[in-house]
């Protein structure tokens, strides 16, 4: 601060001290009573002058400086009114952004946030809290706890939390509005104000499920590979409790454990295939293919198949139609699956046919029969590994259940799709929907 001071007070001072060391001793002396009397001399105008002069100044030059030091007071406030409004708006826009930031975080965090007071009222709730516990956050906002989650455990844990300030950690399963577990973990959030309690919530519904997928895949397995391999060990013995020396018998055990180990092999090769497949492992040689190429590729390989079963296999590609982007090996692989299925299905005297056609930026290629068809209730699990829709028929067809599975797989890591319909007593129909080679809307934007 730069307000006047020493030098500007003397300034003013000075002729008040002058007029009164002037004005003192003239009055005391007498000399001013005199003046008055006799008239005045030329030493009194003198004097009066001076006196006169100095308390003019005095206030005139105290009222300046005062005005000046006001103004300079003034400056200073007003910097300092400056500096404290930026001050100001720096920690404001530091504290919005702060908030900015939580919010984003909040509102896009894929856990579920819940604040909750010590009365274990709801004081705050992000986006992923609402969707999983499936109320509105404005209506679940000052609301209990209770009448949202619904959950006593949940408003046990809570309270010992809040209690103790121990966190603790609880599985909440949902019926409502969808099967759903979610992990919650509670923590104790105290400010210097209050204490009060934040609960995590994370839906853990698929990696339960994915866990319980891999424990039935792997009991599934273990249950397919057992039964050819059961059969096997059991002619092998017979065999060799005697069964041998008929060798009529023995023939006929002997081709039983040839097609049962045949089968073996067939279902670790699919399994492998799969494996690769689904942990996207597996190589692909995508280029601009004629669907033409796939299909007469694939009629030619299965009508012996189909000749031998006696039904009639049929292919009718239009000419015009564009390349597909795909793997040519992979998806002659899975026309095969599907028509060996038709041509397994479907009985002697029936009608396997493969057809294409195009439509916005895909090819579709259909592999219809007149097979059994295919129940309403099981069109939507024959994509799942091991799904058969007749477990004790296929059996004797040397199904694996795996085929499908396959098809889906490799199809998907396309870009494409593979459909289904079916109505049962007439036939079903298999349709592969790729995209269309050098089409950026239609290939998939793979990494
Ligand atoms: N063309 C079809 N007609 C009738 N049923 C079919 C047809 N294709 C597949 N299915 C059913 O779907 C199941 C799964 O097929 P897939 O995965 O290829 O296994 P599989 O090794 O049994 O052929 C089959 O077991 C069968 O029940
Ligand atoms: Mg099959």
């Amino acid at each position: 601060m730069n307000a006047p001071q020493g030098a500007p007070l003397l300034r003013f001072a000075l002729p008040a001290a002058i007029g009164l060391a002037t004005g003192l001793p003239y009055v005391l002396s007498g000399r001013l009573r005199a003046a008055v009397l006799t008239g005045p001399g030329p030493l009194d105008v003198l004097a009066w002058l001076v006196i006169a002069g100095a308390f003019l100044l005095s206030p005139l030059l105290g009222y300046r400086e005062a005005r000046r030091f006001a103004q300079a007071l003034e400056r200073e406030l007003d910097l300092a009114k400056k500096r404290a409004e930026r001050d100001y708006q720096e920690r404001l826009s530091g504290l919005l952004l702060e908030k900015a930031h939580l919010d984003v975080i909040l509102r896009h965090m894929a856990d579920g946030i819940l604040l909750v007071d010590h009365d274990r009222r709801i004081v705050l709730m992000n986006p992923a809290a609402e969707r999983m516990l499936g109320v509105p956050r404005h209506e679940a906002v000052g609301r209990d706890h209770l009448e949202v989650t619904h959950h006593f455990d949940l408003d046990e844990r809570l309270a010992r939390v809040l209690a103790t300030g121990e966190p603790e950690t609880l599985e909440i399963r949902r019926a409502l509005p969808s099967q759903q577990i979610l992990e919650a973990r509670v923590a104790l959030a105290a400010s210097a104000q209050e204490r009060a309690a934040l609960v995590m919530l994370r839906d853990i519904t698929r990696s339960r499920q994915l866990e319980q997928m891999r424990t039935e895949f792997v009991a599934n397995v273990t249950h397919e590979l057992r039964t050819p391999l059961t059969s096997i060990q059991g002619f092998a013995e017979t065999l060799l409790e005697g069964a041998l020396e008929d060798p009529d018998t023995a023939r006929h055990f002997v081709e039983i454990m040839h097609r049962e180990s045949s089968h073996l092999a067939a279902l670790i090769d699919e399994l492998l295939d799969l494996s690769r497949v689904e942990s996207g492992k597996f190589r692909m040689r995508r280029r601009p293919t004629r669907p033409a190429e796939l299909i007469e590729a694939t009629r030619s390989r299965l009508a012996p198949k189909a000749e031998k079963k006696g039904i009639e296999l049929t292919a009718g590609v239009p000419d015009d139609l564009p390349p597909v982007d795909g793997d040519p090996d992979r998806l002659i692989q899975v026309l095969s699956n599907l028509v060996d299925n038709a041509i397994k299905y479907t009985p002697a005297g029936g009608r396997v046919e493969l057809r294409a056609a195009a439509a916005e930026g895909r090819v579709r290629i259909a592999v219809a029969d007149t097979g059994p068809g295919i129940p309403q209730p099981d069109l939507g699990r024959i994509f799942e590994r091991f799904y058969r829709v007749d477990k004790a028929r296929t059996r004797t067809t040397g199904g694996t259940g795996l085929g499908l599975a396959i098809a889906k797989h490799i199809v998907e890591a396309h870009g494409g799709a593979i459909e289904v319909e079916s109505e049962v007593g007439r036939g079903s129909t298999f349709t592969v929907i790729l995209p269309v080679a050098g089409d950026p809307a239609a290939t998939p934007k793979r990494p």
